[in-house]
């Protein structure tokens, strides 16, 4: 596996790459787990080689803490890459990655700076200005990101749409720990006792499954599950949201396509982030 350091480096692997076949890229910010290695796999299944980076991308941190506590095991990262298979990553520190005097940034603007990118000011256009920093050095053919951060991925497809970015951009299913919680590097940094709350979110799912069984309308779901959530001691909810699942505008009524709920809740210190699709059946004439 290259390890590539530099933007020359990573051109030079990546232009031998692409003569022999097709390249999917799988962008992280590291501490690697088993979503993150679904994504691998799933590259490795639609593509002749799969490469990743590894980045902790400072644009994207709402506070200089929130940064340097975000967990980070190199060795441990290049290991398991190396293991599955990833032919190249790239790992480059924060200098190596802006220009210190960058001017440009890439905003997709309403998705941006709603739902969670109004809890977290900035953080979507951190976001999609290193992910087209990204698409620009690599190249790759596809690349690969998580359902769990929804918003995210409609960020990056709406992005690639209006700038033309000839890459193909696939979203991979959640991955869970057996009792629900969504895997995510954040999950490292709960106190024992917030990682066995955490599995509120993923049990709200559940209820919200039962109630729309019911024909329970958007206003209903989102109270039932903020309660549901708020009952947890430990857990602060900072946002309940029912979106409509293609489009991401907010659903207030009566519930007749498909939804998203999307969650935001912190276990002090940390945000966890999680989403459920649900799909409304239509009634076929
Ligand atoms: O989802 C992540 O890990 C990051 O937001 C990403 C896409 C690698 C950009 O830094």
């Amino acid at each position: 596996m290259y390890i590539c350091e530099t933007k020359e480096h990573l051109r030079e692997v990546m232009s031998s790459f692409k003569a022999k076949g097709s390249v999917g890229l799988v962008p992280t910010m590291g501490y690697l787990h088993d979503g993150h290695m679904t994504l691998v796999r799933t590259a490795a299944n639609e593509n002749d080689a799969v490469v990743a980076s590894i980045f902790v991308n400072p644009t994207q941190f709402g506070s200089q803490d929130d940064l340097e506590k975000y967990p980070r095991d190199m060795e441990r990262d290049l290991m398991m890459l190396r293991d599955a298979g990833v032919a190249a990553v790239f790992t480059p520190t924060p200098e190596v990655m802006y220009h210190p005097d960058r001017q440009t940034i890439v905003e997709t603007t309403d998705l941006a700076n709603k739902l969670m990118g109004a809890l977290r000011p900035g953080h979507f256009r951190g976001v999609a200005t290193v992910v087209t920093k990204l698409f620009n050095l690599f190249q790759p053919d596809r690349a690969y990101f998580g359902e769990k951060d929804y918003q995210q991925l409609a960020v990056i497809r709406t992005m690639v749409r209006d700038l033309d970015i000839p890459v193909i951009i696939r979203g991979v299913p959640t991955v869970r720990e057996a009792d629900g919680l969504a895997m995510s590097s954040r999950n490292a940094r709960l106190t024992e006792h917030a990682r066995a709350a955490a599995p509120i979110l993923w049990q709200s799912f559940q209820r919200a499954k039962e109630l729309l069984v019911t024909g329970a309308n958007a206003a209903t779901l989102r109270q039932a599950i903020w309660d549901m959530i708020a009952q947890e001691p430990l857990a602060r909810v900072e946002s309940v949201d029912i979106q409509d699942a293609a489009t991401l505008a907010p659903v207030d009524g009566p519930i007749t396509s498909d939804i998203v709920i999307l969650l935001a809740v912190t276990f002090d210190p940390v945000l966890l982030i999680d989403q459920c699709v649900f799909k409304v059946a239509k009634e076929t004439s």
